[in-house]
């Protein structure tokens, strides 16, 4: 004391008197742990040393002052210096916050009598007289109209009365960038502010903590506090909440009557400032758990949709199938083509297989069919003959475009043909009928591609499934050979005895369980075929009284009580030539012939049917005209599904693979 005493003497001997009765009030808090202070309303020191003034609740008030009286001489000049360091903390940070933190000099530490929201603390509602002889420096964060304030938190000057006779928007003037800067007074960051007054001009100036004082105060105003102030002042401090609350804290204050004698706030040393409980729970080890566990969440909710997606898409595909590269889709490609496989694009179903409609980038339109198989056995066989069959070119076949295999999978995909089967147009229980040109027609193409399969490529090709529900009619009702899911390749002249017998009942030669299949059981199924256009109806029919039930049987027999043209489908009208009707059932009749031997070859069929031939005389009565024989098949199922029985004699085993169009 006596030290500074004498260092004031140096500086100032005029101003000795009045220091050595200021000097009393001079004092320096670094967190207000020590400090000796008067507080009422809400305001209390936290444990730290942190002046909480109010908290977030509304319609508060909390005052803090210095408990020594500050003895002004209103005879003489009068000066006091102060620097703080506050903080107004709204509930989350960026939301509005009220209402503001004061430094006040009053004539009392009583200001209970004083109003909360607007008036901060300090003034009450409707008195404004000059006998308060109240200074307060507010930091108002909220703008009220009642008292004309700016719009925005300001800072301002106000004697005996809320409405401050100067303020500013806060701000600061940055010494190095030599401009001014703004502050935003509800950050929650602490503020420094300074009041100094030397007997004339009242300074006020805002820093952010981590800048020096500004070289330009904020306000600067000629006053002469003699008039206002008493002779004994208190200083302090006043927040008050309202509708809008905040937490508001002083962290540190330094007070003197004289410049020089301003003791510096030791910024290091003051508490820190606690962030809205909002702010804090962000950072807070709960949170980050919390926030670890989503993004663990997320990240396996995404893997497992990239598992999935890689799942559903999922293939099989082995190294031999390279070579087959081009006539691979992949099943994505297919999936998407198809609207996943969706129900409405189901164009058939059948025991083996279901067949979708579905659209190829630059709408190229396909059929895909999905068949079940758990057979890796003879895939690749398979594989090769499908990619063969791809590269059949006949225009009376459905081209097959390629293919795709997933686990217990196959699909085929062929080109979409918009007139469906034949079969739906054939039988009295469809509305679609066809004429008898359209039928020699369709019987000529078929014919004509069947004929190209067993004698017209590399190898002989059989389909071993012909019906008419594996013909298919593209946009001219042209017919097209289709469902290659049963055919067999083999060299011409190899000896194919040894192969399964496969067809659909009905169709299936005599021979076929004996001695296996051959271009021979392909003409008998064709025969069936020809018989089944013609007379519109199924081959086999077990509702039919007796003498009906076998279509080669009754034709026959027809034929021998000279009433042949009866066979016909009625539905033909008037609109045939009955030489022609004649023909094809009598040529139905030569293809069925129980001998294989006895059969024409596709070929001379095609020359038949396009009259290029006479058909041979045969006797009615001859061996094995009309001889229907069911082939009989202890595994069978119900008539018209397509069977799938090695024989016994069989050597090897054929892929397992079936057409699903059975009926
Ligand atoms: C604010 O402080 C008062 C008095 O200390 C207390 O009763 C109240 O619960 C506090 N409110 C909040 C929101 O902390
Ligand atoms: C101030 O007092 C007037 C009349 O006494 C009243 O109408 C007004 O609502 C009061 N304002 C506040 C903010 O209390
Ligand atoms: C900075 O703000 C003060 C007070 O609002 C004003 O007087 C001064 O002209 C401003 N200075 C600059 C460089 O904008
Ligand atoms: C107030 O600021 C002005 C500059 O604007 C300065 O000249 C004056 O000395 C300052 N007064 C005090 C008491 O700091
Ligand atoms: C301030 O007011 C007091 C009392 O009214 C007066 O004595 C003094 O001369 C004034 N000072 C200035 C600088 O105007």
């Amino acid at each position: 004391m006596v030290c500074k005493l004498y260092l004031v003497f140096i500086f100032s001997c005029v101003h000795l008197i009045f220091l050595s009765s200021q000097q009393e009030t001079r004092f320096v808090y670094n967190g207000f742990d020590q400090a000796d202070l008067y507080s009422n309303g809400i305001a209390r020191v936290l444990p730290g040393g942190l002046l909480q003034l109010t908290n977030a609740t509304d319609f508060q008030m909390g005052h803090a002052f210095f408990k020594q009286p500050f003895d002004f001489d209103p005879s003489s000049s009068l000066s006091f210096y102060t620097h703080f360091v506050c903080a107004l903390v709204p509930p989350t940070l960026g939301a509005d916050g009220g209402s503001g933190i004061v430094f006040v000099v009053s004539p009392s530490m009583d200001l209970s009598h004083a109003d909360t929201g607007q008036f901060l603390g300090v003034f009450s509602n409707g008195t404004s007289s000059s006998s308060s002889h109240l200074l307060a420096i507010e930091l108002d964060a909220v703008y009220s109209i009642a008292l004309d304030e700016l719009k925005s938190p300001h800072v301002g000057i106000d004697v005996n009365s809320p409405i401050s006779v100067e303020s500013a928007l806060p701000s600061y003037f940055s010494n190095t960038l030599r401009k001014n800067e703004s502050i935003n007074l509800l950050s929650g960051k602490p503020i420094q502010v300074w009041v100094d007054y030397d007997g004339s001009l009242l300074n006020v100036s805002l820093a952010p903590m981590e800048v020096q004082k500004p070289n330009l105060p904020l306000m600067s105003r000629a006053m002469n506090l003699s008039e206002i102030f008493q002779e004994k002042m208190y200083v302090g401090f006043s927040a008050s909440t309202g509708n809008l609350v905040s937490n508001q804290y002083v962290l540190g204050w330094s007070f003197s009557g004289g410049k020089e004698l301003l003791q510096t706030l030791d910024l290091s040393k003051l508490p820190p400032v606690p962030l809205p409980s909002g702010e804090r729970n962000i950072l807070s080890p709960p949170l980050i758990g919390l926030v670890i566990l989503l993004v663990i969440l997320v990240l396996m909710v995404l893997v497992g949709v990239y598992w999935y997606r890689g799942k559903k898409y999922s293939e099989v595909k082995e190294s031999w199938e390279k070579e087959y590269g081009p006539h691979r889709f992949s099943y994505k490609s297919l999936y998407k083509a198809t609207n996943g496989f969706c129900k409405d694009g189901r164009v058939g179903k059948g025991g083996f297989g279901e067949v979708y409609k579905g659209t190829l980038p630059l709408s190229r339109h396909i059929a895909v069919k999905r068949l079940s198989h758990d057979a890796e056995q003879g895939m690749k066989q398979f594989v090769a003959e499908v990619v063969t069959m791809g590269n059949l070119e006949h225009r009376n076949l459905v081209p097959l475009l390629g293919y795709c295999r997933r686990k217990g999978e196959l699909l085929l995909v062929s080109e979409y043909m918009p007139n469906g089967s034949l079969d739906q147009y054939l039988f009295p229980s469809q509305n679609l009928s066809l004429t008898w040109l359209q039928r020699i027609s369709i019987l000529k193409d078929i014919a004509s591609a069947l004929s190209y399969l067993h004698t017209g490529t590399k190898q002989v090709v059989l389909h071993r499934d012909i019906k008419a529900s594996n013909v298919m009619l593209d946009s001219e009702f042209n017919g097209r050979l289709g469902d290659f899911g049963m055919a067999k390749f083999h060299n011409h002249g190899a000896n194919l005895s040894a192969t399964a017998a496969v067809g659909t009942i009905g169709y299936m030669a005599p021979e076929l369980t004996t001695m296996g299949t051959s271009t021979k059981t392909d003409v008998y199924a064709f025969g069936v075929f020809l018989l089944e256009v013609t007379c519109g109806r199924r081959p086999v029919e077990p509702e039919l009284p007796a003498e009906k039930q076998y279509l080669v049987k009754w034709v026959s027999e027809c034929w021998k009580q000279a009433s042949l043209l009866e066979t016909r489908d009625p539905r033909l009208g008037r609109d045939f030539t009955s030489e022609e009707v004649e023909m094809v059932l009598k040529l139905g009749l030569l293809c069925t012939n129980a001998m294989p031997e006895s059969r024409p070859v596709m070929r001379q069929v095609v020359q038949f049917l396009n009259r290029d031939l006479p058909l041979p005389e045969f006797l009615l009565d001859g061996p094995g005209i009309g001889a229907f024989m069911p082939v009989s098949m202890e595994a069978s199922s119900s008539i018209g599904v397509p069977i799938l029985r090695n024989s016994s004699i069989s050597l090897f085993v054929t892929h397992t693979i079936l057409d699903g169009h059975g009926r």
